[in-house]
Order: C-alpha cells, then structure tokens, then sequence
C-alpha cells in the first residue's frame, strides 16, 4: 500500500515550523524561533508575521530535508488554520494553499488546541481512548475528553487567563523577561514551593481562573522591601508554580472523577514545566492513572502535532477547499 506522507506547517504565533509524517510516524520537525520580541516583552504581531515570511521557506525545505522527502512524495499538505494570530497564520496558510494548488495536492485544515491534545499520539507510548488532556499554553488552559482522535470535547476551560500568561505576568511582577514560564521553572527548582502562600480561586466545575494569582503576587510585592525580589527569587518562582500546579491538577483530579477516565495527558507550552511533569506523574501512581507527557519538542508550538492531527484527518478523508481562511478565534 502506498504510504500516506503529511507536510505540516504551524504559523500560528511566532514559531515557524514545518514537520514531515509519513503513516503517522514523524520523521522530521524543525522549529524556527523568533528573537525579535524579547525586548519587547511579548509578541508583536505585526513582526510575527514579517518574521514567518522570511523562514517559511527555508524552514519547509529543512523538514524535507531532514525527513529525506522530496516535495512530490508528499500525499497532502495541512496548516494550522486557528486559533492565533491572524497575519501570522495567514501567512501558513497562504503558503499552504499556494502549495496544494502548485504541486495539486489536496489540502488539510488544523485546530492549533485539538492539535495540542493528539501530540499525544506521537510515539510508541500512547493513550488509549477515551483519555483525558490537560492542555496549558500561553492562549488557552482547557480540560479535554477525547473520544477518538476527531472527537474532542472540551469539558473545563479557563474564565480569564491562560496557565501560561499567569506564569508569563508574574514573571513580568518579578522583572524576568519574556516568556517567563521558563524562567519560572528554573528558579522554581532550586526553591521552596511553600515558602509562600498566594490565593488559590474557588472556581465551579471544570473551570479554571488565573487573574487573582496576578493580583495576589502584585499586592504581596507591594508590601515588600526593594531588595526583596532579588533576595527571595528562587521561593518565589518556587511558590507561584507550586499554587499554578495545584489550581491545575485539582481540576484534573475533578475530572477523572467525573468522566471515569483515567488515562491522563497533558499538552501546550505549560506542560514543558517540570514542575507539573513531576506533579502529573506523582498524581498517577498514587490514584492508579495511566499518564502521557508529550516529549519537550511536541508540547510548545510545533509542527509535528499539526502533522499527527493531519493525519487521522487524512484516513478520515476530512480535506479543506482551497478558498479556506485562517480565523483568530476558532471554537470546535
Ligand atoms: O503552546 P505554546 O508554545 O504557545 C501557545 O499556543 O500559547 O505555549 C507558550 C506558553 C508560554 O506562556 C510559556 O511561558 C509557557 O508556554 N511555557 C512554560 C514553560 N515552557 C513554556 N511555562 C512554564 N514552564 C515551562 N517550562
Ligand atoms: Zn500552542
């Protein structure tokens, strides 16, 4: 039988990255990172997307490369469709679009966060349905049952911020540059995790909320000497991951309650924190779950996840038009 071969491309903040799949096994993912927006403590989108136009190519033709693939191999060409930025997934998109119609290949449109949860699936140790993923990136902390690979449900999601803006603001509070979450992960390790104690939310059902924490640490720094920061930064880091880890995992544990699923993942940028990798695994053996971390690669943005998500599109026939716009903010 002839094999199914995924290029992937994922534009859909400021990470360019092209991955190639061939019968769900990855065979290459090449990430390109843009320094251009540390001084500015947060992505620019408008540099974003200068910065996507310019590694396009060279970044599709080093995944070719490094998978041994030429551009006729390739079975179907899928990008990240939403959600993100939108100049910077427009230009994933365009350069996809223009690739199907170039090479007439057909076309395959991705969910950056149902992407996120089937990083899972990458590799030999991978969940059995239906499990449960804790996705935590810089956008968006969900609680997701998947039913099947293309049956996703989101049963609990934030109400304000992101797990990743809480790491990234009080990061900020503490004068770390951007992103701060792994900074905060650095220090965390060589501090005490109660050496303080900040206001966990009591928030209904599966939901999340973050805004509080960011007040929290604001008034708790407010109240302190100049010298403070500097003299206490490895507690500190220590204590604001030890109260994001437990806000995450409670709601975890809610949920293997509620569903009796208990085949546990996590994805997203957040969950590259060894903080909550530790937490996570500890969780399992002492309630009985199974558990899955994506390796460091597959959990910030990447295009491998895309090409994973692709290809169970692919075996499902689910192909886009070629008149397909990206979108900011997707639901799904
Ligand atoms: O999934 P991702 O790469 O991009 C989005 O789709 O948002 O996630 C980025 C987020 C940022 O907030 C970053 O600070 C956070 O993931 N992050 C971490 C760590 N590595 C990345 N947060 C805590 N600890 C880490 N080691
Ligand atoms: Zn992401």
């Amino acid at each position: 039988m002839k094999s199914t071969i995924i290029l992937a491309i994922e534009s859909s903040c400021d990470e360019t990255s092209a991955s190639v799949c061939v019968d769900g096994k990855i065979l290459s993912n090449y990430i390109a990172n843009q320094s251009v927006h540390e001084q500015y403590g947060g992505v620019v989108p408008e540099l974003a997307s200068r910065a996507h136009l310019q590694n396009i190519v060279p970044v599709v033709d080093i995944a070719l490369a490094d998978a041994h693939c030429n551009l006729s191999d390739i079975s179907a060409i899928a990008f990240t469709q939403a959600p993100g930025l939108i100049g910077s997934l427009l230009v994933g998109t365009q350069f996809a679009k223009s690739l199907a119609l170039a090479l007439d290949k057909p076309l395959i449109a991705v969910h950056h966060m149902q992407a996120h949860v089937l990083a899972n699936l990458i590799g030999d140790n991978i969940p059995n349905f239906p499990f449960l993923c804790l996705t935590v990136s810089g956008g968006h902390t969900q609680i997701v049952l998947a039913k099947s690979a293309l049956d996703l449900q989101v049963i609990g999601e934030t109400i304000d911020d992101a797990a990743g803006e809480a790491f990234d603001k009080t990061a900020k509070l503490l004068g770390l540059p951007y992103p701060g979450g792994p900074l905060i992960d650095k220090y965390a390790q060589l501090g005490n995790p109660l050496a303080f104690k900040f206001a966990e939310p009591q928030i209904p059902e599966l939901n999340f909320s973050f805004s509080g924490l960011k007040t929290s640490v604001l008034y708790f720094l407010q109240k302190q000497d100049e010298k403070f920061i500097a003299n206490n930064l490895n507690n500190l880091c220590a204590s604001i991951q030890h109260t994001i880890i437990q806000i995450l995992l409670k709601k975890l544990r809610k949920a293997v309650q509620l569903t009796g699923v208990n085949e546990v993942c996590i994805a997203g940028g957040v969950s590259a924190n060894s903080g909550l990798r530790n937490a996570l695994t500890e969780m399992g053996v002492i309630n009985g779950w199974k558990t899955f971390i994506p390796k460091f690669e597959y959990c910030t943005d990447n295009a491998a996840m895309i090409a994973i998500t692709a290809y169970y599109k692919y075996l499902a026939n689910q192909f886009t038009e070629l008149d397909v716009s990206p979108s900011a903010r997707a639901e799904w």
